[in-house]
C-alpha cells in the first residue's frame, strides 16, 4: 500500500498543478471507478469539484439512497439529480435493447450537460477558461482504445453543448495506469466505505437492460423486489466477493402457468444469472450452493406475487453475454 499512497500523492500533486484555481465536474455512476477518481480529485481541489449523480429511475432497491449516503460523506459538493421521469418517459414503448441503450445514453448526456451549465456556465465569454471533467478510465480501457500507458493523465475533450465557445474542456483521469484491484486498494487507502470500494459491477443502463421487453414502472418494481432478495441472500451466504455479478432478469413478456395454494397462477419467470469472471470479457456461470438457490427461489415466489417461476442461467460467456441485453 506504499505504492497506493505514492499514487495518491502523485496524482493529487499533478491535479493541483493542472487545475490551478479552476473547477472540475464528475459524473458519479455509483461504481467504484468514478468514486475513487473523484475522491482523488476532491483531495486535490476540495469543493471546486462538483459531483453529479443522475438517478435514471432504473437503479436497484434502495440503491440511490445508499449511494447518496455514501457519497454525501465523501464529497462536499454533490448534486443528486432525479431524472427518473425524464428517462422512463423517453423509454416508453421501447423494447429493443440497442434502442434502450441509445435513449438512455442520450438522456444521460442531456442531464449532464445541464449540470455542466450550472457549474461552468457563468464563465464569461472571451476568458478562454479551462474546465475539467473527471473520468474513472482504467488502464485496460486505455489499452483497448489504443492510448498506451505513461501518457499524460489529461487529454482534451469535445463535448461542450450549451457552453461558451471558448471554454475548453480537459479530462482528468487519475486511474489511467491502474487495474481494478489497484483501484480498490486506492479506494481503501482513501478511506472510502466498503460498500463503495467492493461494489460489484453494475451496468450504466441499470435494470433497464434486465427487463426483457418494454421498461415500465410496474415491471421495474417487480424486478427490484426479486433482485433485492437475490442480493440479500448472496450477502447472507458470504459470497459477495466470490461472485463477479449476480444479475436478476425479468422475462416481462413471458408468462407461464403455476399453482399456489389451490389457485392457478399465470405469472412471469425470473432468471438468476450468477457469474464468475476476471474482467467481464469472459465469464463462467457460477456454481452457487443449491441451498442458496433454493432460498432465493422460495423467497422470490413467496414474496413477489407476480413471479411464479425462477430459472437459472447456466451459459458461460462466450457464447452468452453476462447481461441478457
Ligand atoms: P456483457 O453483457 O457484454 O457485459 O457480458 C460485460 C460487462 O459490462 C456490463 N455492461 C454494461 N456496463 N453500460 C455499462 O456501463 C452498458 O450498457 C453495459 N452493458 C453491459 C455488464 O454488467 C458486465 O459487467
Amino acid at each position: 500500500t506504499w505504492t497506493m499512497l505514492n499514487i495518491i500523492d502523485e496524482q493529487v500533486e499533478l491535479i493541483r498543478r493542472q487545475v490551478g484555481d479552476g473547477r472540475a465536474l464528475c459524473a458519479l455512476s455509483g461504481g467504484v471507478d468514478s468514486a475513487v477518481a473523484a475522491a482523488i480529485v476532491e483531495r486535490a481541489i476540495g469543493d471546486r469539484l462538483t459531483c453529479v449523480y443522475v438517478d435514471h429511475g432504473m437503479m436497484r432497491l434502495g440503491e440511490t439512497e445508499q449511494v447518496k449516503r455514501d457519497f454525501e460523506a465523501v464529497f462536499s459538493d454533490l448534486d443528486v439529480v432525479d431524472a427518473s421521469d425524464q428517462f422512463l418517459d423517453a423509454l416508453s414503448g421501447v423494447a429493443d435493447p440497442e434502442q434502450k441503450r441509445k435513449i438512455i445514453g442520450r438522456e444521460f448526456i442531456r442531464t449532464f450537460e445541464a449540470a455542466e451549465v450550472r457549474v461552468f456556465g457563468d464563465l464569461s465569454e472571451g476568458q478562454a477558461a479551462v474546465a475539467y471533467l473527471v473520468q474513472g478510465t482504467l488502464y485496460p480501457d486505455v489499452v483497448e482504445s489504443g492510448g498506451g500507458a505513461g501518457a499524460s493523465n489529461i487529454k482534451s475533450h469535445h463535448n461542450v453543448g450549451g457552453l461558451p465557445d471558448d471554454l475548453r474542456f480537459e479530462l482528468i483521469e487519475p486511474l489511467r495506469t491502474l487495474f481494478k484491484d489497484e483501484v480498490r486498494a486506492v479506494g481503501e487507502q482513501l478511506g472510502l466505505p466498503p460498500t463503495m470500494v467492493w461494489r460489484q459491477p453494475f451496468p450504466g443502463p441499470g435494470l433497464g437492460i434486465r427487463i426483457i421487453g418494454e421498461i415500465t414502472r410496474e415491471r421495474l418494481d417487480i424486478l427490484r423486489r426479486a433482485d433485492a432478495i437475490a442480493r440479500e441472500e448472496l450477502t447472507a451466504a458470504g459470497l459477495d466477493r466470490d461472485i463477479w455479478q449476480f444479475p436478476v432478469v425479468l422475462l416481462a413478456d413471458v408468462r407461464s402457468v403455476g399453482v399456489q395454494g389451490d389457485q392457478r397462477t399465470y405469472g412471469h419467470p425470473i432468471v438468476l444469472r450468477p457469474v464468475t469472471s476476471e474482467d467481464a470479457m469472459t465469464a463462467d456461470w457460477a456454481r452457487l450452493p443449491w441451498d442458496l438457490v433454493e432460498r432465493v427461489s422460495t423467497r422470490i415466489t413467496n414474496e413477489v406475487l407476480e413471479v411464479n417461476r425462477v430459472v437459472i442461467d447456466v451459459t458461460s460467456k462466450p457464447p452468452g453475454t453476462i447481461e441478457w441485453e
